[in-house]
Order: C-alpha cells, then structure tokens, then sequence
C-alpha cells in the first residue's frame, strides 16, 4: 500500500449515527456537580494517596497529562538512549518521545493489542534504557514476561497504564506496580473520564527523588476550562448536537485525523511539563470514588456482550487470560475478513457510534524510518479492529440491542 492511500485509510471511520440510540464511545464519567467538590478545599493530596492505594506504589507525581510524565522520565530521571514501544501508539506521545530521546525502536504487539515481549527482546540493543508497555484498551500487557525481559537486559520497565483502571491483579501483584515507573492519564476517553490530568507512579525511591525534585509549571486555568467544556460536549451532549443542520460538518470529523495528521512531527522540541490543576484533581477524585461501580457495570456488559456475540463465526472477541486482566475500557472486535468500516456503518444506521484508535506509527510517513521489528500483527490487528460502546452508561437493553445490531449487520 502506498504513502497514500495509508493516508486515506487512517481519516476513514465509520459515520456517525444521525440519531444515537446508545451512548457515545467514549462515556465521559464526570458530572457538573463534581466541580464544586473543587470549593471544599485542595483534594490533590487526597488523590495522590487514593490513587497509591490502588496501583499498589509508593509515590505518585500529579501532573496535567500522562504524556508529562514520559517527558520527566526523560529529563528528571534522565533515562535517556533508546526506548522501545509498540507501534499500536498514541502519536502525539511518540512524538514526544521521539523529540526528546536518542532514539525510539517498535515493536509488534501480540493478540491482546499489547507490545509482545518476544518482539520487544529482538529490538534490545546496549543502547536501550527502557520498554514502554501500552495496556491497550484495558487489556494488561505481559507484565511478568516483561519484568523479566527488562531486569534480564538491566533495562526500565515503563507501563503506560493510561487505559488501566486500579486494583487490577497478576497473582497478588497489581498492575501499575511491575513497572519502574507507570503512566495515568484521567482524560474523559480513559478510564476515570474525567477531564485530563495525569499521575506518574513508583516504587522507586531515588527515581522519586529526581522527579518529585524538578521544578513543575502551575497548571493553566485557559486550557482547564477550554477542557471543561470540550469534554462535556464532545461527548454527553454530542448526540443532540449531532441534529443541528449546522453541525453537520462536525458529524463528518474524522475521529482519527487529530492522532495521524494534524498533530506535526516537528512538535514537542520544547516541552513544559505543569502540575495538575486543582479542578482537575477534585473531579479526578470524585470519578476516582466512583470507580469500583464503574468497572463493575463495564466487566458485566462486556461478559453480555460476549455471551452474545460468541457463537459468530465472523468476529474474534477480546481474549480471556487470567494472567492478563481486562478493565474493559474499551471493547475491540475483530472482524476476521477485515470489513469494519461495513459494520460500523451498518451499525451507524441504527443509532450505534463504532470507531477505532491508533494508527501503527510505522504506516505514518513521518515514522517510516524509525528501526522496528516486524509488524505482522500489528497491521492485522489494526486493519480488523472495530471498537463497541459497552461502556458504563450503556444499560443493559442497550447491550442487547447491540447484540442484535451486530448479527444483522454481519448476516445483511
Ligand atoms: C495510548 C496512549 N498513551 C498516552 C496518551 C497520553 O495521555 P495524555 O493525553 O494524558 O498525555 C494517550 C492519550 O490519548 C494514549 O491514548
């Protein structure tokens, strides 16, 4: 496939719903009256113990955005040469690390959408300082392998844990505690939905004292209410929206484009990392408090919708592991035949969104000669995937019609 039509299959997703008879995608978990919690006092301590309880660490850094944290492994901690990432990646945190490390490698992921081990050990060269394990979608990446991999070759192990939601398990450890460090993001399409913000966790005591020691910029109010705003009504109000005449050209925006395209490669040469913004801690905690609901309403639609779904032979449901939980914050099929944008309009037509997420960084012009494994699965995974809205807000009826959505639109 050429340079081009790569481009062109990156802006294609599936069309939005002209009426949504299910929630949206992404279901952002924060309410209005969460702002006011702001009113009674700096919840940032709070937050910080709260979230240490429940990723198992000992210290935890609150930051306006994950992707600040990689920024602070890099340049407080200084874990500098080469890392190693999957290629099934969030852009603008690749171009960050890209800006400001020696070099990036990528590795394949395996059947989970998680960096595979076996390809991450090929990449290993003396130049390596760290993998960065992505947990995507909710799903673990292999964690023990992992651990073992990075203390084998005396390397870090970073886990991006931004789709990780606390108090998962291996064994009797829990995730967010294997890494050296782990990255949170509290952004309205991760696991807490709140409205942006961010933790970097460990264990490690002199790594602490390097972080905790650099000089962190005051969040900024502008962007925080700029956030307020856009998370509210890119998504709960997002559907009414959608029926204005006026917003029709909303109704045509790519989901994808602003991960593949419009977000420059030249970015991120200067970079400041802020603290979180009060605001942001306040609802974070509120959402924080709500959270064993929450992953209890999304673990029961997912085994629904996996009940209803299993017997198709068309589609390959997530994988159930007991050493690799699922927090289901989002919930991939895979279409076998590769015709995910006919279902995902198929379902548009009966009111359900459907999209997918993170155009492989090798496919994108500006990554191409970054030194990688080979992609195998990535492409697969990534050409076949198809993301369902099972999550919290979705009742139970709207999981059942799903389900019957899905099978006539796969028997259509
Ligand atoms: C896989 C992944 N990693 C990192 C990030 C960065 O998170 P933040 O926006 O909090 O910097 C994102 C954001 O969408 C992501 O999807």
């Amino acid at each position: 496939m050429n340079a081009r039509t790569d481009r062109q299959e990156a802006k294609l997703q599936p069309p939005k719903p002209g009426r949504y008879r299910l929630p949206t995608l992404v279901q952002p978990n924060w309410r209005p009256r969460d702002l006011l919690v702001a009113l009674g006092g700096d919840p940032r301590e709070e937050l910080a113990t709260l979230l240490c309880a429940r990723y198992g660490v000992r210290h935890c850094l609150l930051l306006d955005r994950a992707r600040s944290g990689m920024y602070l492994l890099i340049r407080a901690a200084g874990i500098g040469g080469e890392w190693i990432l999957p290629s099934f990646m969030h852009r603008p945190s690749v171009v960050l690390l890209r800006q400001q490390l020696a070099a990036i490698a990528f590795a394949d992921i395996d059947p989970h959408f998680c960096i595979d081990p076996v390809s991450a050990e090929r990449l290993i060269t003396r130049n390596t300082r760290a993998i960065l394990a992505t947990h995507s979608y909710g799903k673990a990446a292999d964690l023990p392998a992992l651990r073992r991999l990075a203390d084998a070759h005396g390397i870090m192990l970073i886990e991006n844990a931004v789709h990780m939601a606390g108090r998962q398990r291996i064994r009797d450890r829990i995730v967010g505690s294997f890494g050296d460090a782990a990255l949170l993001s509290f952004n309205v399409d991760k696991p807490l939905g709140a409205i942006l913000g961010g933790a970097l966790l460990t264990n490690d005591n002199a790594l602490w004292g390097s972080l905790s020691a650099f000089p962190l910029e005051y969040a900024s109010i502008r962007e925080t209410r700029e956030r307020i705003f856009t998370t509210y009504m890119a998504y709960r109000l997002k559907p009414w929206l959608l029926r204005l005449p006026f917003m029709r050209a909303y109704r045509a925006a790519v989901d994808g484009a602003a991960e593949v395209e419009s977000f420059s490669a030249e970015r991120y040469r200067k970079y400041t990392p802020h603290r979180i913004h009060p605001l942001q801690a306040a609802v974070a905690l509120q959402c924080l408090r709500r959270e064993d609901q929450l992953l209890q309403r999304r673990a029961e639609n997912a085994e629904r919708l996996q009940r209803g779904l299993a017997d198709l032979e068309e589609l390959d449901l997530p994988l159930h592991e007991p050493e690799r939980p699922h927090c289901h914050t989002y919930f991939p099929v895979i279409l076998r035949d590769g015709s995910r944008f006919r279902l995902g309009e198929r379902l548009a037509a009966a009111g359900i969104e459907t999209k997918w997420r993170y155009y492989p960084m090798h496919m994108q012009a500006a990554f191409a000669n970054v030194r990688r494994d080979v992609m195998a699965r990535t492409e697969i995974l990534w050409r076949q995937h198809l993301l369902l809205p099972a999550g919290a807000r979705t009742a139970t009826q709207g999981i059942d019609h799903l389900v019957k959505a899905v099978r006539r639109a796969l028997r259509a």
